[in-house]
């Protein structure tokens, strides 16, 4: 089988237009990429047509090795050994402005990113539910709340958020998660997800408080707690705890990922994921999907455009769709990370 020329190791970004047709180049020869401009000729390659359904901001395959062509879905980072990465002393990065964090509040970034520790904040009480909402429309989110919350003294009161999706992850404790009426064991380092119009409560156990992250997805801002239990649990989706598996890990170059809650739960709204980062900056990239991460273990730095920030254990970074960024971990043996992405189900793809 021939094999195609690699123009560039990531994805074009291209705003295609409704009904317009478009000629994607498969063989890697082009001077037009990522559309073809009739260099395959005397090879085995063709392009590829896509007429575009709506005006919308698409990726564009530029390795030429994907199997969603025209579009990205993350091969070249396979065809690499290492992640592409950034020199933080490099004179353009010594030059970018290091903002102080304030202990209870969030630290805001270029472009509507910010990072902040949700378990410094002020938290509202609904029983034994402490939970601070800190990612909201308010705050510059499309499609995605999320909060912090800690049960701990037994069962939680029953809560609802409507019709949307419930993404969530336990950070710390055990305990049981009851949803519509089904039970579910949890413990430290559990994803979970609700599906819409579903009714949840937690009961801990031992003596850790239940600490996590909820993911509310599309936007929700407030939590219902006057609901009783539903029985309305979706059995077409028995399944709803992921937890981590080094064997299921998916490479990217030299890190790993590993997808926790996706469509594969039923999740259409968001996909959860968790990652490793080696002590390194990642290259400054884009991202399609607005995206929350929540650092689990390690430090590091935070960069945008123009300011940095450090972050750590315990932090969660908001990054709205397409800001520049570049997360650096500082920490010789690696940062563990959290993230919860919308819309898109493939954490491998930036450009
Ligand atoms: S120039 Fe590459 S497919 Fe036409």
């Amino acid at each position: 089988m021939a094999i195609p020329e690699i123009p560039k190791y990531k994805p074009y970004f291209f705003e295609v237009k409704k009904g317009k047709s478009y000629l994607w180049c498969s063989c890697g020869r082009s001077k037009k990429q990522p559309l073809c401009d009739g260099s395959h000729r005397d090879t085995e390659f063709m392009p590829v047509r896509y007429v575009a359904k709506s005006d919308e901001d698409v990726l564009f395959c530029g390795c030429k090795h994907t199997g969603s062509a025209p579009f990205c879905d993350g091969a070249h980072n396979n065809l690499l050994d290492e992640y592409p990465s950034d020199d933080p002393n490099s004179p353009e990065n010594i030059a970018i402005n290091n903002i102080v964090r304030e202990v209870g509040k969030p630290t805001t970034l270029d472009g509507g990113c910010f990072v902040v520790n949700p378990s410094t904040m002020v938290a509202g009480e609904a029983g034994n539910f402490r939970h601070v909402e800190f990612l909201s429309q308010g705050t510059g989110a499309k499609y995605q709340s999320q909060n912090y919350a800690v049960v701990k003294d037994g069962s939680s009161p029953v809560i609802s958020y409507g019709g949307s999706y419930v993404v969530g992850f336990i950070l710390e404790g055990d305990g049981e998660l009851h949803i519509s009426g089904r039970k579910f064991n949890v413990q430290r380092r559990t994803g979970f997800v609700v599906h819409p119009n579903e009714t949840f409560q937690f009961l801990q156990k031992g003596d850790v408080p239940l600490e996590m992250y909820l993911n509310v997805c599309p936007i929700e801002s407030r939590p219902d707690f006057s609901s009783d239990m539903r029985d309305n649990f979706d059995s077409e989706f028995p399944q709803r705890i992921a937890v981590i598996d080094r064997e299921n890990a998916e490479s990217m170059a030299d890190r790993f990922f590993q997808v926790l809650i996706d469509k594969r739960m039923g999740c259409r709204a968001a996909t959860q994921f968790i990652g490793d980062i080696p002590e390194s900056k990642a290259e400054p990239h884009r991202h399609l999907y607005e995206e929350s991460i929540i650092i689990i273990q390690g430090r590091g730095t935070m960069w945008t455009d123009t300011v940095k920030t450090d972050v750590g254990a315990g932090d969660v970074i908001f990054l709205p769709q397409k800001q520049l960024h570049s997360l650096q971990s500082t920490d010789p043996d690696g940062m563990l990370v959290l993230g919860v992405i919308y819309p898109g189900d493939n954490p491998s793809i930036n450009y």
